[in-house]
């Protein structure tokens, strides 16, 4: 990309996160989501420290001002300001401060699921890119998030890891934050929904086309399973031994396992945290143990596990690339893993309009082009793929694919995903992890 039109859209970017900005933490969208979600937050971060070190801190501590006790940080922080008809399921649906005894005081309600733990990945940003001027408070600020990343990452490698596996088990769709995925098919039609009490979506009022976000049927089994979980008022033991969708998430534990990675830099950085060292290291390599021993040898892609039907589930999906995500692949296995992400389920299929990884393969049963995560490029799982490629050593890869994504998102609507074969921007415009990944992605020119 020329110098002028990088810092264009540098610019642009940088305005998309400030529009954002509500003061001291950044919505998701201006409509569609006017909350703060947590995984969006560790991708809002590394777009952030490239602007200002001291934000971009502000953002992660926010965070995790609203972890739970047990170390869970919520999928959702609730805007107290933000309209109650602008969202659904909102914070009077989850009201968690008066129901679970394990969520922190409210306001601002939090709802009681969580997301992939990208946070360490932004916190370690923030140190990384810290001008001189700002090291000594990017160390106070890596010193101040260190315990409670190591809290959030110990809850999911124990209570969302009974049988210690090494992988998370998720109790939502919505956890996984790639809520529609085919992945999801299998287990949620085994879910039986009982009597709803009367609900209105409200996301379908912010996007011009239906079928870009997930299904009425969808719909009712989240709520369903929204209503199952605050039965329990969130007790972990009795949703393992009662919830109707119990799944292996492998994406969700290879950021686990990056993110885990990321802690011990930070460990590194601050000299100490020597015990924890040991239990870190092993929650890594049991997590990447747990991911190869989900390998489909056929695809060369990793597969989530349905733990209440007790079958793998076969989905050929952008998170297949799970093993890749988690990092230190063995040469061979890392060829392999080459070979699937440029064939013509993936990069090398001859319809995409440029060579980025659709979320659902386009040789997928389920496939759909405009549905939210069943087929539409997500900026965010390129960027995974990108970074993980350059962790890899695959430098000329992670190149090519960095700038094919310049080009592809460089006409500025910094939409929430987009049309694989068109190009076509979809869902929300200005959404602000898109914003954040493109600056990423421009600051290492
Ligand atoms: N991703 C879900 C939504 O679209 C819930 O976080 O609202």
């Amino acid at each position: 990309m020329r110098a002028a039109a990088s810092l264009n859209l540098f610019r642009k970017a940088a305005d998309v996160l400030r529009l954002n900005d509500m003061g001291g933490w950044t919505r998701a969208a201006p409509q569609l989501y006017p909350h703060q979600w947590s995984w969006d937050a560790g991708f809002i971060a590394v777009g952030l420290a490239h602007l200002d070190t001291g934000r971009a801190a502000r953002e992660l501590l926010g965070l995790f001002e609203h972890q739970w006790k047990n170390g869970k940080v919520p999928h959702i922080v609730f805007n107290p300001h933000a309209p109650a008809e602008s969202y659904f399921p909102g914070p009077e649906h989850w009201v968690s401060a008066g129901l679970f005894p394990d969520a922190p005081p409210a306001p601002p309600y939090t709802s009681a699921l969580c997301q992939p733990p990208t946070q360490a990945l932004g916190a370690i940003r923030i140190w990384k890119t810290a001008p001189r001027g700002d090291r000594d408070a990017a160390h106070s600020f890596l010193r101040e998030i260190y315990p409670k990343l190591l809290r959030w990452h110990r809850y999911l490698a124990t209570a969302r890891d009974p049988e210690g596996s090494g992988l998370v088990t998720i109790y939502h769709p919505w956890e996984s934050g790639t809520d529609n995925s085919p992945r999801w098919d299998a287990p949620l039609r085994a879910v039986e929904v009982g009597d709803l009490p009367p609900y209105r979506r409200r996301d379908l009022g912010h996007v011009d086309d239906p079928s870009e976000r997930p299904t009425d049927r969808e719909y009712a089994r989240y709520i369903w399973l929204v209503e199952k979980i605050k039965e329990t008022r969130c007790d972990e033991a009795k949703i393992y031994g009662s919830h109707p969708f119990l799944v292996k998430d492998v994406l969700f534990s290879a950021i686990l396992v990056a993110a885990n990675e990321a802690l011990l830099e930070i460990c590194e950085v601050l000299g100490e945290c020597v015990t924890e060292r040991d239990e870190v290291s092993a929650w890594i390599e049991r997590g990447r143990k747990g991911l190869e021993s989900r390998l489909d040898p056929g695809t060369n892609l990793c597969l989530d596990h349905d733990v209440l039907a007790g079958t793998p589930i076969h989905a050929r999906t952008v998170a297949g690339f799970a093993p890749l995500i988690a990092g230190s692949l063995p040469p061979k296995r890392l060829a392999g893993t080459m070979e699937t992400l440029y064939s013509p389920d993936f990069l090398g299929h001859p319809a995409l309009r440029r060579a980025l990884p659709p979320s659902t393969s386009p040789n997928q049963p389920g496939f759909h082009p405009r549905s939210y995560w069943r087929g539409p490029v997500w900026p965010v799982a390129v960027w995974l793929i990108w970074w993980s490629l350059l962790r890899a050593g695959e430098h000329e890869r992670a190149e090519d694919l960095r700038s094919t994504a310049l080009d592809e998102f460089s006409a500025g609507h910094f939409a929430e995903y987009y049309e694989p074969f068109t190009g076509e921007p979809l869902g929300s415009d200005d959404q602000s992890w898109t914003a954040a990944v493109v600056l990423d992605w421009l600051a290492t020119e």
